[in-house]
């Protein structure tokens, strides 16, 4: 049967570190706290010029060349991202110009932290019905450019990042199956409202702070402590799978507390969940190809092991893959 599989990962971190004691400066918070409620320690800022596409295009350049494919060799990019280089047009055509994918057609798609495995399932399916061989699926997000630097309930949990994935064709493992969801009455949890059609950029939504993103943290944090294990089980049911055949869960990094409770649902050890979020905080849709390019660095993804991608985020969506590596 012909599926689709990751033939090759890059990511790409802004240079610039900003640690729980640097955000002790800005806002009235603390390390401890920080660590204790979500598990971050620190994360990436890019610099003030830097862009969705500058970061996107440095890790689409790692993925390609680990798949040992050129540019103009891809059929499809699809950019997951929230924080889109202009409103239009897509980051994705910028980033197929800017590596040279001449002959790709190129889109955004938004599902908040949900949207790169949300890509990876579109991805796999035009790969699947034959109608694309080569597909690039990048998260990318400069979070700390729509973040109010005065509310300590969202600041300091986001950071800055890219991560990408290239996606083949094979007739041997790859991924077995997809799950995608939304719940849009809980669209207000998490947003930004200013700068779209609703309230069209105005001096009056920049003095009402309307160009920050607002999250009500609780009911986030509730929605996908219930969400996440119940996604990653769906997917498994969906594969033919159960959850002892699972090697490796590759969770959206959005919170320990939030991952610990996914990985008691499927009842895996620490060493099955790959954790990074105390390095970089959350990415958002960035945030499961840069952790899956960092545990396939560290060799904890091996031939014939079973991923299990899970996330969640704003929409409110959620989504899940399993993969047989
Ligand atoms: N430093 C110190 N104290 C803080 C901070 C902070 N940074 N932030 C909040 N507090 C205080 C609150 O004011 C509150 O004080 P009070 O009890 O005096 O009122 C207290 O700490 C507890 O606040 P809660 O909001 O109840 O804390 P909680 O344990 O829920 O943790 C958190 C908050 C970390 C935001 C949690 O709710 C969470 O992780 N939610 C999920 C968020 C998430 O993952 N969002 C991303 C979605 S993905 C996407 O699409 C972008």
């Amino acid at each position: 049967m012909r599926r689709a599989t990751i033939t090759g990962l890059g990511k790409y971190l802004p240079e610039k570190v900003m640690t729980n004691k640097d955000l002790e400066e800005i806002v009235d918070t603390s390390d401890d706290w920080i660590k204790a409620r979500t598990g971050i320690e620190e994360r990436r800022i890019a610099a003030d010029d830097v862009t969705a596409s500058d970061l996107g295009v440095k890790a689409a350049e790692e993925a390609l060349e680990k798949a040992g494919l050129k540019a103009d060799q891809l059929d499809l990019i699809i950019a997951a991202t929230i924080t889109p280089d202009m409103m239009f047009p897509a980051t994705a055509c910028l980033i197929q110009d800017r590596i040279g994918a001449s002959k790709a057609a190129a889109f955004d798609l938004e599902a908040g932290c949900s949207g790169f495995v949300y890509a990876v399932s579109v991805a796999s399916n035009f790969i699947e019905s034959g109608m694309y061989d080569n597909v690039m699926v990048v998260g990318t997000e400069v979070l700390s450019k729509i973040l109010n630097w005065e509310d300590r309930g969202t600041c300091i949990l986001f950071g800055d990042g890219a991560g990408a994935a290239v996606l083949q064709a094979t007739d041997k493992g790859g991924i077995l199956a997809s799950d995608l969801g939304s719940d849009g009455s809980g669209a207000d949890t998490l947003y930004m409202p200013g700068g779209g059609s609703l309230k069209p950029a105005s001096h009056q939504t920049v003095d009402n702070r309307e160009h920050y993103l607002y999250m009500e943290g609780n009911q986030v944090f509730k929605f996908a402590v219930k969400t996440m294990g119940k996604a990653s089980l769906k997917v498994l049911k969906k594969a033919g799978l159960n959850k002892d055949d699972v090697d490796l869960l590759v969770p959206h990094q959005a919170n320990t507390r939030i991952i610990a409770s996914s990985a008691k649902r499927l009842k895996l050890e620490p060493e099955q969940v790959f954790v990074n979020l105390n390095k970089y905080g959350n990415t958002s849709a960035a945030s499961v190809p840069i952790a899956l390019a960092e545990a396939e660095e560290k060799g904890l993804v091996k031939n014939g092991d079973t991923v299990v991608l899970v996330a969640f985020g704003a929409g409110l969506t959620w989504a899940s893959a399993v993969l047989e590596w």
